[in-house]
């Protein structure tokens, strides 16, 4: 169904916009009120995740934005975009529910106006960029960046929210909104889990059940691993070998596990308090990646 800007659809009061002029017209009036604008960049197929960071989003402003757009410019050869999974009219009901103000649904045109074969690319900042996913998905951290500049000078939002599910794209946003200088301040949200421990995520639904069982093997060994690296004076290297070796006791195949300071994802020394554990397994031919915060601190008494 297409959308008309300033239009409310029936039996909600969400707004919608497709182009860069709908999206405008939404946001005039509550630029000119004063009103602060919070923005939630998604790829839709919504999940609890997502609409936890939509809720997150109303405590931090006036008005909520959620963006669903699935970004060719982060996938790379052999990640089908074509099969992401696209449940628009499910998404739009969940937003509304979750309480966004404005869906900005653009096409391809709206987000890459020349054809995103011809965009102008940012970099994502290679130190942060180059190391674990990046390793695994070159030039997708650039994709992410490229978009979410583009999400930002569009929407022009007060707040963008952002979930820790993806930790390293969190600090790679972080580090281009101090780079570049956007006045954004960027809010995290902890991940939202399944009770079985899994981390939500589209491509869960990927998974049958003999490999749903495998994949909650992954939270289970991360678990036990951060638990174990918050002690004082463990060999932090023995632990990331030690959760390898089980996680492919579970047949999942390890592409990293990897403990790294929370802050820059730095191999960390002696003295780094704030850890974090982060993975990436192959489970079929599904990809999940997960991460758990260390606090060494709580433990060593330092
Ligand atoms: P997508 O995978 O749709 O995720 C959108 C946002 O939801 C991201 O900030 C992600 O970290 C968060 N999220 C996903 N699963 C979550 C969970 N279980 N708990 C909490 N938050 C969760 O990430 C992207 O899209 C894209 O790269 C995007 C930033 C939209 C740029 O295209």
């Amino acid at each position: 169904m297409s959308a008309r800007a300033g239009s409310r659809r029936k039996n909600t009061s969400m707004l919608e916009a497709k182009t860069r002029q709908e999206l405008r017209e939404c946001t005039r009036a509550w630029r000119l009120n004063g009103q602060r604008i919070a923005l939630v960049p998604t790829m839709g197929n919504l999940h609890a995740g997502h609409l936890a960071l939509v809720k997150a989003a109303r405590d931090q402003a006036d008005r909520v934005v959620s963006s669903i757009y699935v970004n060719p410019t982060q996938f790379g050869e052999g990640e089908d975009i074509e099969s992401y999974p696209r449940t628009l009219e499910a998404d739009r009901t969940a937003l509304a529910q979750a309480g966004c103000d404005l869906l900005f649904a653009p096409d391809v045109h709206t987000v890459y106006p020349f054809g995103f074969e011809n965009a102008v690319m940012l970099g994502a900042a290679p130190d942060l960029a180059s190391m674990l996913e990046g390793r695994f998905r070159p030039g997708h951290y650039d994709g992410v960046v490229t978009v979410v500049a583009r999400l930002f000078n569009l929407v022009k939002p007060d707040v963008a929210v952002f979930g820790e599910k993806d930790y390293q794209q969190l600090l790679i946003i972080r580090r281009m909104v101090e780079d570049l200088g956007y006045d954004i301040h960027i809010h995290a949200v902890p991940t939202v889990r399944e009770n079985s421990g899994l981390a939500l995520s589209s491509r869960n639904s990927y998974l049958n059940s003999e490999q749903l069982e495998r994949a909650q093997c992954l939270q289970a060994v991360l678990r036990e691993t951060a638990e174990r690296a918050a002690q004082a004076g463990v060999d932090l290297s023995l632990l990331e070998n030690m959760a390898e070796i089980q996680l492919k006791k579970h047949k999942l195949g390890v592409d990293y596990v990897a403990i790294r300071r929370a802050r820059d994802l730095a191999v960390p020394g002696n003295n780094d308090q704030d850890l974090r554990l982060l993975a990436a397994v192959r489970c079929g031919n599904t990809r999940l990646i997960d991460n758990l915060k260390i606090n060494r601190a709580c433990n060593n008494g330092g």
